[in-house]
């Protein structure tokens, strides 16, 4: 099987038609979280395009076929709160037996450092293939520390998948974790001087939640 990209932008039609509804001013936060929503479970098929298999025997209404199902259903879907949240819907609808993760970070406003101050996963992260969500890669940061964690708990492999990156969140997340697929829909210009991705989307929890 050949190794995932380090980097995967998915460019499907849908992808990028519900991101560019997302990223414009005047969407409100329910069809922003309904595409949101659409989005995580589209980025999630890429995300488990490798998921292995295993022939099992089932009983057709015609005959016995050895069919493919998947081995071990060993994924947990971790969520840096509190965006992240946005994307972990949709991916659940796809993927509605994986275990959840949570990680609470908050970007320090004046170093941008990621903090974290809320932490639960399930204790058998080591027999489970990690799929970090998080809307924006924005510094890097918040992903850097969130995969800390997950290494720290010894996950059986991790990727992480984004709506929208920025070349300095790739850049930073690859210095860190070279060994980490990285899938998003988008990479977008670059970073601001506030730490906003350009053109981006905004805040993306202020944006789901409609806290500002
Ligand atoms: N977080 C966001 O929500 N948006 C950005 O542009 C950067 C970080």
């Amino acid at each position: 099987m050949a190794a995932a990209p380090a980097l995967l932008i998915v460019d499907h039609p849908l992808i990028q038609h519900k991101l560019s509804l997302m990223r414009a001013r005047e969407t409100p936060t329910g069809p922003f979280r309904q595409l949101m929503r659409e989005v995580g479970l589209l980025l999630g098929y890429e995300a488990t395009r490798d998921l292995p298999l295993e022939q099992t025997e089932i009983e057709t209404p015609l005959e016995t076929a050895l069919l493919p199902v998947l081995a071990g259903k060993k994924v947990c879907l971790v969520s840096i709160l509190r965006a992240g949240n946005g994307l972990l819907d949709g991916m659940l609808e796809l993927v509605p037996s994986a275990r959840v993760g949570h990680i609470g970070l908050y970007r320090d406003p004046q170093t941008l450092a990621a903090v974290e101050y809320y932490a639960k996963l399930p204790d058998d992260l080591a027999e489970r293939d990690a799929i970090l969500v998080d809307p924006m890669l924005a510094t890097g940061n918040s992903a850097v520390a969130a995969i800390a964690r997950l290494k720290q708990q010894e996950a059986r492999s991790i990727k992480f998948v984004c709506l929208v990156a920025a070349p300095e969140g790739v850049a930073q997340v690859h210095g860190v974790f070279p060994d980490v697929p990285i899938i998003a829909a988008a990479l977008d210009r670059s970073l601001d001087a506030h730490g906003y991705i350009r053109p981006g989307l905004g805040d993306a929890g202020d944006r789901l939640f409609g806290t500002k």
